[in-house]
């Protein structure tokens, strides 16, 4: 055990007040004490927070239940910095945090998910914490993820963004589908492999500290795949498209001129002809090409995968908006005028099925960048239009579509203003545009967590404000807004030009 003595230890003045507040209301003097030690910050100021560290770690040695997990989740936080000497002043308190887990956290899963996380920071002492905290009351999830925290990247075998949310469910993929995978890994160059190692691991961690702070502060939390979300299964009909419905609205990516086309051709009369894979139209001018590789075996963890995006974007860890909920929110505000309904970044089709049972698979394009997604839509919304696209470039005339739909999708978009924009000059007047994604955290400390890296894929959250501007730019306005936990529901319709 590590021993500070209290005469030298620097006095935190918010450190106090939050160790004599009673468990239940430790909320606003937690957050006092993060703030003054600048844990929320994106990258924590060495020089200010260095030397509270011993003291934070002297008062989780003699603290108890809610405060101690507390305090392992802001030394966890705190360790995140990319400062050597902060992470090394959190590292000091090792056998302490071990001790705890032994001794202390047998039966609290709040405790348990806070030390796990706080322990994931140290990969040079895995074999300690493994054997500390495989007696530790985690489930095999939360386990799986520490254990592909700490350990050394394997050249080899680098599973890169291949263990979110958790690294055992891609591990369960079929042999073939993990083969794809080695291929193209293998021709990352080491740099890149050990920056999206290491951008993987800070997901993990940021998942595992999410989680651990809402486990404190709430309760239990909701966890595991939904199947609601499984893919379809295969359509014998799947190649079958409906180009001609749709033909006026589409125009060519290249030059905005007309395209012709049956479905197994289509071309632009100035441009030419433009590729046709199994029904899909491939309007993308190939600028998706680079992540399709990558993308190719998201489908089939999209089960487990998109329930833990939404209970970490979106603070979904009680489970509070389901699938259901957003069925219906679909089925309710999707008010087209007259015109195709657009689903932007349909993803492997599971909302764009609601609209097409709502209104008509012959009224539905489902649109995306990633072929293995439209490769989905295919196999289960055979009659609808399938269109690989850029959201930044739609190929489609002014004021020529009745809806648009954007479902958990602006958020992985490269620049949601333009995205929005390009929605407001395709929506014909009346029409409505619905948008789920997700806004930063109100508490500044869930805040700091939900906005780590998701691996090597970009995500933007939009504040509620900045979106109200780019809808009203793009000619929109808003009909409603739904804001639950650190969900972001929008419906605007598109004002007359
Ligand atoms: C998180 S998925 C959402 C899918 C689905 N709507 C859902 O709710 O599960 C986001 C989708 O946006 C697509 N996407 C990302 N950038 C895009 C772009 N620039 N143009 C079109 N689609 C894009 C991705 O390929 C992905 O399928």
């Amino acid at each position: 055990m590590t021993i500070f003595p209290t005469e030298s230890l620097h006095r935190v003045a918010d450190l106090d007040s939050f160790l004599a507040t009673p468990p239940d209301h430790t909320r606003e003097p937690f957050r006092r004490l993060a703030e003054q030690l600048h844990a929320t910050a994106p990258d924590t100021d060495p020089d200010a927070t260095r030397p509270a560290v011993a003291t934070l770690i002297a008062a989780l040695r003699t603290s108890r239940g809610k405060h101690t997990a507390l305090l392992a989740i802001l030394l966890g936080m705190i360790a995140e910095s990319s400062d050597e000497s902060l992470r090394a002043a959190v590292h000091d308190g090792l056998p302490d945090y071990l001790d705890i887990a032994r001794t202390r956290a047998g039966d609290n899963y709040a405790l348990a998910l806070a030390l796990a996380y706080l322990l994931a920071h140290f990969a040079e002492d895995r074999e300690a914490i493994l054997v500390h905290t495989a007696s530790l009351p985690l489930d095999a999830g939360d386990y799986a993820r520490i254990e592909r925290c700490l350990a050394p990247l394997n050249p080899d075998d680098p599973e890169l963004t291949r263990v979110w949310p958790e690294p055992r469910h891609w591990r369960a993929l079929p042999d073939t589908a993990r083969e794809l995978d080695r291929q193209w890994m293998r021709q990352v160059p080491p740099e890149q492999m050990r920056l999206a190692y290491h951008l993987d691991t800070r997901s993990l961690l940021a998942y595992a500290g999410a989680k651990a702070l809402w486990t404190v502060e709430h309760g239990s939390t909701v966890t595991g795949p939904d199947p609601d979300l499984r893919l379809p299964p295969a359509n014998p009909n799947g190649h079958r498209t409906r180009l001609g419905d749709h033909l006026a609205a589409l125009r060519c990516p290249k030059c905005t001129g007309a395209l012709a086309g049956d479905g197994d051709t289509v071309s632009c009369a100035s441009c030419g002809e433009f590729p046709v894979v199994d029904g899909t139209v491939d309007l993308s001018l190939g600028a998706g090409d680079a992540h399709e590789p990558m993308t190719r075996n998201v489908p089939l963890c999209y089960s487990e995968i998109r329930p833990a995006f939404l209970r970490w974007k979106g603070s979904n860890w009680d489970g509070a908006v389901t699938v259901e909920d957003e069925d219906e929110y679909l089925r309710t505000h999707v008010q087209p005028a007259d015109g195709p309904i657009l689903d932007l970044g349909a993803g492997t089709g599971r909302w764009t099925a609601v609209l097409a049972d709502t209104f008509g698979a012959e009224r539905v394009i489902a649109l995306d960048l990633s072929a293995a997604m439209l490769e989905h839509v295919r196999r289960g919304l055979p009659q609808v239009l399938r269109v690989r696209g850029n959201a930044l470039s739609l190929p489609f005339n002014d004021g020529s579509l009745g809806a648009v739909n954007c479902w958990n999708a602006l958020q992985s978009m490269p620049d949601p203003a333009a995205v929005v924009a390009e929605v407001g000059r395709c929506l014909r007047p009346g029409g409505t545009f619905t948008l789920m994604t997700f806004r930063p955290a109100v508490d500044p400390i869930y805040r700091a967590l939900q906005t780590a890296p998701f691996g090597l894929v970009p995500v933007a959250l939009s504040a509620p404000q900045d979106l109200r501007q780019w809808l009203a730019a793009a000619g929109m306005s808003v009909w409603e807004q739904y804001t639950p936990g650190s969900f972001l529901f929008v419906t605007a319709v598109r004002e007359p030009r």
